[in-house]
């Protein structure tokens, strides 16, 4: 490791048990009992910064569990990896890398060095790059090949290169600039890049091949298949600079694609991909809200960051969230966890949460190389409220297992009709609610003799209604999304993540496990397309499978 490691195993392990024991001790006590006991809970149990707000007081959490858990970060030496990372120590070791994606929506005053290099320097000219290119695309200025200007801008990208600026977008709707209609391609099924391409025209439209690496199959095949697009429909290749921009660290690949060097935007070693929105690959969001308000979504993620670097554990949102996430999964056996804005606008923010988390903490080897003692890594999910209570919520409240859910509401709607945002925020409300106090056998049987059941029929029906409840809720409300009150929200769940990973000594940054698919689709690609190559080396599933796939494709 080339960075101080303030891991404390011992101590770590100490915390653990302590934990473990205070489980048990509470292993009867319900969330509505904590509330008996406790008139303040819910100030006890809120918090705010940068812009949101957070009420975690429907948990299982007291204060001794919760001043233990802090324990647990401070023995994991979760300041000291906090500020190495921030200030551009080699945190990602096994791919020799800073992790600085804080860097690019930093104070621009506050240099950070790496090799040398003040690389807030790029960060600002990067910004100013960008800044002068979407001037020129929204102003009319940046002409297609026939002298038109510009209509539609297409992001090919995908995984880091693609969540992210796809959730931006599609939350700040409001912010839109008009005229320009932002459209994303990431599958490496057809069905993605021709249903995108079907309406548009090659003329007026501008691709952006988002790739920090430039060798993505997907993200290349579907860059090609939109250049030959491009050329059947009328443009030359001597116009492709005028249709095809990048956003990249490899420079040379993107140049051979024939994208002009001053039209390749940087992206740099120490952004991982999943953490890229900030940096250049944000460039779709800047030209779809305006580089004003691509600015206010770095301000909005910077208030966030200065909160967790400064704020002390039990007063810190994305420390808190983080414990509690550890509280459930280490401690009481939670598998999984839910995030389900309230939101329409935020519908696919899970899918982006997936891969900042799933991908940084889906490990089991320890920053050593050994294997982590603890489960790690939880199944993040979720969708867009109130969609879900009509499909997934009925397993929330009375399936097998309990799962902790982020709720997220805005308090204002960009959309005051009638009195949908009221009824949303009650629906939102009411959920949380029914999860803590479910329903008991007794309140079922009133009810349904209530509603003019026989004792024997209520006897019947009454267990299907029962539902268990004490299942833990957080409600993180903000006052409006705005870009700032989003990028700040990107920044909780991006630290979130970061503390779980630093308490269970995992480097979150590098993503080992995708390799080994890309490695067996490089060699299947062929077995596919050659009728004659031999499939003795496949196990007989697979084999199987490509010999269906060749006598279909005949
Ligand atoms: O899925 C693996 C991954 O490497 C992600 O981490 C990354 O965001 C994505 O592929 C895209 O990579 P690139 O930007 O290099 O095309």
């Amino acid at each position: 490791m080339d960075y101080p490691d303030h891991y404390d195993t011992e101590a770590v392990l100490r915390c653990k048990q302590d934990l473990l024991q205070a489980a048990q001790e509470q292993e009867n006590q319900t969330i509505s009992d904590l509330f008996r006991q406790d008139p303040d809970r819910v100030v006890n149990f809120s918090l705010a910064a940068a812009g949101l707000h957070l009420d975690y007081s429907k948990t299982p959490l007291t204060e001794g569990v919760r001043s233990r858990l802090c324990q647990l970060a401070n023995s994991a030496g979760l300041k000291a990896l906090t500020e190495a990372t921030f200030s551009g120590q080699v945190i990602n070791h096994t791919e020799k890398r800073a992790v600085l994606h804080t860097a690019l929506r930093g104070d621009p005053e506050e240099p950070v060095w790496v090799d040398g290099n003040n690389i807030k320097a790029d960060v600002t000219t990067t910004l100013d790059r960008m800044e002068a290119f979407v001037e020129k695309v929204s102003d009319g200025q940046w002409l297609g090949f026939d002298g038109r200007e510009i209509t539609d801008i297409v992001s090919i990208g995908i995984g880091g290169s693609y969540l992210g600026p796809r959730v931006a977008i599609e939350a700040l709707r409001p912010y839109w600039e008009e005229d320009l209609r932002c459209h994303f391609v990431s599958n490496i099924d057809a069905a993605d890049l021709a249903t995108t391409l079907e309406d548009l025209t090659p003329a007026t439209t501008l691709f952006i091949i988002q790739s920090k690496s430039f060798k993505t199959q997907e993200t290349l095949t579907n860059a090609e298949s939109a250049r030959d697009w491009f050329l059947k429909g009328g443009g030359e290749s001597s116009e492709i600079g005028k249709h095809f921009v990048a956003v990249s660290s490899n420079v040379a690949l993107a140049r051979e694609f024939g994208i002009e060097e001053s039209n390749i935007f940087p992206m740099w070693d120490w952004v991982g991909g999943r953490y890229s929105l900030w940096s250049a690959i944000g460039l779709p969001v800047a030209l779809q809200v305006g580089m004003a308000n691509f600015r206010k979504l770095l301000a909005g993620a910077r208030a966030m960051d200065e909160h967790f670097r400064e704020a002390p554990a039990e007063e810190n949102m994305p420390v808190i969230l983080a414990l509690l996430g550890i509280w459930y999964q280490n401690f009481l056996g939670a598998s999984s966890c839910a995030v389900i804005p309230y939101d329409q606008s935020l519908e696919n923010l899970p899918a982006h949460l997936q891969q900042v988390d799933m991908e940084s903490n889906g490990k089991t080897v320890d920053r050593s190389g050994n294997p982590v003692s603890m489960a790690t890594g939880v199944v993040l999910w979720g969708g867009a409220g109130t969609n879900g209570q009509h499909a997934y919520h009925q397993l929330l409240h009375q399936g097998g297992e309990w799962i902790p859910v982020d709720f997220i509401l805005p308090l204002k709607s960009h959309y005051p009709i009638g009195r949908h945002h009221a009824m949303l925020a009650s629906n939102c409300l009411a959920q949380a609610q029914a999860l803590m106090h479910g329903k008991s056998l007794e309140s079922a049987m009133q009810e349904l003799q209530a509603a003019g059941l026989s004792v024997e029929e209520a006897q019947k029906l009454a267990p299907h209604k029962v539902i268990p409840g004490n299942r833990p809720s957080h409600l993180i409300t903000l006052e409006k999304l705005t870009p700032e009150t989003l990028g700040s929200l990107i920044a909780l769940y991006e630290h979130r993540v970061f503390v779980q990973g630093a308490i269970w000594d995992l480097n979150s940054f590098d993503q080992w496990g995708v390799e080994l698919g890309k490695q067996l689709c490089d060699s299947l690609l062929p077995l596919l397309e050659s009728p004659d190559a031999s499939l003795q080396a496949l196990d007989a599933s697979t084999a199987a499978a490509v010999q269906r796939f060749r006598e279909s494709s005949g």
